[in-house]
């Protein structure tokens, strides 16, 4: 996908890597992009900063009203929509001890908001011929996030979907992409980092921390060439192979990372 003349819709662009994909995708040439968020005012403060075409709205994408309405103000508004990127997520940190309350929350907003806004994205494009879903996984929806098992199993059920999702419906145009960064310099892994999280240390640990601008320079380069799987750090290709050929050795290796990160 070329972004040029595209409308498109950005969950959590209230910062990080949301944000990041907005400016990006205004430089290459979008038509209008609809960036949505949780937080009301930080979101209006992206769009300030992101210019005219950038139009802030209040959304939770846990509520499927909500996610509804997002979708069909903005083809009411634009016409269509082109790219819909499912990008909000949360951590909540924490192993089985996290209460269900912590897991629902993780489950709500990491994959049931993804199936919400598939719901009510897919009819309008299927009916104008094609779009492209971008859902914003994580590399622990392909390896693991050490000390936090929500994220974890919820990170691997987004990226389970997203690859349903483009093996059902890439025959009939729409184009899904699961972008998969490891460790982004954001709130979510720079307070991780301030407070010395077990998790966050392994993820600064494991490669390179990038900026959200160079998540968003793979996530333009990856819609480019409509490929599904989008790794900003080559490293998680290594992992996962490992992971694959050699599961018990992988994982003996990320258990020698964390006992040398905790004595
Ligand atoms: N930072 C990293 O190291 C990293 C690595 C891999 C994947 N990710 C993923 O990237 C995505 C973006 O995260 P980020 O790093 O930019 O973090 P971030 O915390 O800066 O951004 C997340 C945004 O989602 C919004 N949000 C949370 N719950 C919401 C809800 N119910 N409704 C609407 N918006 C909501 C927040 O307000 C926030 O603006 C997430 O899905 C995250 O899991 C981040």
């Amino acid at each position: 996908m070329n972004l040029t003349d595209r409308i498109v819709v950005i969950t959590g662009a209230a910062g990080g890597i949301g944000a990041a994909l907005a400016r990006r995708f205004t430089a290459e040439g979008a038509a209008a992009v609809v960036l949505a968020d949780v937080d009301s005012e930080a979101v209006r403060a992206v769009a300030d900063c992101v210019g005219p075409i950038a139009h802030p709205v209040a959304v939770d994408v846990t509520d499927e009203e909500q996610v509804r309405a997002l979708v069909a103000d903005t083809e009411r508004r634009y016409g269509r929509i082109d790219l819909f990127c499912a990008n909000a997520g949360i951590t909540t940190g924490g192993g089985v001890e996290v209460d269900d309350a912590g897991w629902d929350r993780a489950w709500r907003v990491n994959v049931l908001a993804h199936v919400y806004s598939a719901r009510a994205v897919l009819p309008g494009m299927l009916a104008q011929g094609g779009g492209h879903l971008l859902h914003t996984c994580s590399a622990a929806g392909v390896l693991t996030a050490v000390g936090d098992a929500p994220y974890t199993a919820t990170k691997h059920a987004a990226l389970g979907f997203a690859e349903w999702l483009s093996v059902t419906y890439r025959d009939r145009g729409i184009r899904v992409s699961a972008l998969c960064p490891q460790g982004v310099d954001t709130p979510m892994l720079a307070d991780g980092l301030a407070a010395g999280h077990l998790g966050a240390r392994v993820v600064a640990a494991s490669g390179a921390v990038l900026t959200p601008d160079q998540v968003a320079d793979a996530a333009v380069a990856g819609l480019a060439e409509e490929r599904f799987l989008i790794l900003p750090h080559p490293e998680v290709a290594a992992y996962a192979r490992r992971r694959a050929e050699d599961p018990d050795g992988w994982q003996a290796g990320l258990r020698k990372l964390v006992r040398r990160l905790t004595t």
